[in-house]
């Protein structure tokens, strides 16, 4: 059952009866901005570059969510693509911005084997692991306070639940995980700590791997406290089976669960029939993470199809965003927020 608790709706109103200015309705949009509408953290993956050029793209995610996730500024390849020389200029803006907005921030992504600069992948194992947990260590504490979320690990496992084999799991080993999260926890002991992936919106061998992994890390006390699901779906492959189901088992365990990168592809053009598909998946996303308490965030990957990485990555695919190019909210937005 989906569960609509009114109070930021409510405090919307109280602010308009006293003539605070909370937010604008465009002529096209629900009353209600979404993040209104609920008690989850509403957010959205966001570029630096965009927030600064595009006054209309500030402007709606400004109005409508509640959390920003760096797309690409917080990644080791953008913060240090050349060794000893940091570049904190994107990260930095956003969560300025997000300050400044009152918006939390979900930070993205402390350890992941893509946008990695070749010159981490090329260090020997016990050179990568003081280099990593330096990493780890400058760039939490850089942010302490201001990251609601971390993605520590990201992407770590294959389909078929085995460990993916990277440049981390070659020359570290299995038990690098429970260091980066141990790392990341003495950096910002306030920081919700998560391990983020893909396909593992349902029950199978992927999220399998991923719930014994967090069972046995909170069993040796590690400090883990989400699994981020990130949802880049495509219609043409059908809604994940038991993802609710999986969504309860993660809460059972004790961790909280957050939708972090939400999208739902479709066959370009897309045409009324296909976004009423992808509104029905979207539906699906935001009412399951709803029926589950734990689960404490629902973010989309970028909001409008202006930009998005789906056409770049899946040819013939694309349409993936809540809001359309000129940023009028479609099918998928009416359904989560009716
Ligand atoms: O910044 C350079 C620019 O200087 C250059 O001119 C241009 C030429 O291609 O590339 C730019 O970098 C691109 C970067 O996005 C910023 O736009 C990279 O080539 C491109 O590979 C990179 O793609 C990002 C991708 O992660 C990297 O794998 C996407 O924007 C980003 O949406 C995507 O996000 C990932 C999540 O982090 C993890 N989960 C999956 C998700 C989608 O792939």
């Amino acid at each position: 059952m989906l569960r609509r608790i009114p109070k930021k709706r409510a405090l919307a109103a109280v602010a308009a009866v006293m003539g605070i200015a909370v937010w604008q309705a465009p002529s096209a949009s629900a009353s209600v901005p979404l993040q209104y509408t609920t008690h989850r953290y509403v957010g959205s993956a966001v570029a630096a570059q965009y927030l600064a050029s595009e006054p209309d793209y500030r402007a709606v995610l400004t109005r409508e969510f509640d959390n920003v996730t760096p797309e690409n500024e917080m990644k080791w390849g953008t913060v240090e693509a050349v060794r000893g020389q940091p570049d904190w200029s994107g990260a930095d803006a956003i969560v300025e911005y997000a300050q400044r907005t009152h918006k939390t921030v979900r930070g993205h992504t402390l350890v992941w084997h893509s946008q990695l600069p070749d010159w981490v992948s090329a260090l020997p194992a016990a050179e990568l692991r003081q280099v990593l947990r330096d990493h780890i260590t400058t760039e939490v504490k850089r942010y302490k306070g201001k990251i609601r979320a971390w993605d520590v690990v990201n992407e770590i496992f294959n389909e078929d639940g085995t460990r993916r084999d990277t440049v981390f799991h070659q020359k570290l080993g299995d038990g690098f995980v429970a260091d980066v999260f141990r790392w990341a926890h003495a950096a910002d002991p306030a920081a919700k700590l998560y391990i983020n992936d893909y396909n593992i919106e349902g029950i199978n061998p992927k999220s399998d791997a991923v719930y014994d992994l967090v069972k046995t890390l909170r069993r040796q006390g590690v400090p883990i406290d989400g699994v981020g699901i990130q949802a880049h779906l495509s219609i043409q492959y059908g809604f994940p089976a038991q993802f609710r189901e999986n969504l309860t088992r993660f809460a059972k365990l004790g961790v909280q669960t957050a939708i972090t990168e939400a999208d739902v592809r479709i066959p370009t053009p897309p045409d009324a029939a296909k976004l009423a598909t992808q509104a029905d998946y979207f539906g699906r996303l935001w009412d399951g993470c709803h029926a589950v308490s734990r689960c404490v965030e629902f973010t989309t990957w970028g909001f409008t199809d202006r930009h998005s990485w789906v056409p770049d990555v899946f040819p013939g695919e694309g349409a993936a965003c809540l809001f359309d190019e000129n940023l009028h909210p479609k099918p998928a937005y009416f359904r989560i927020n009716p």
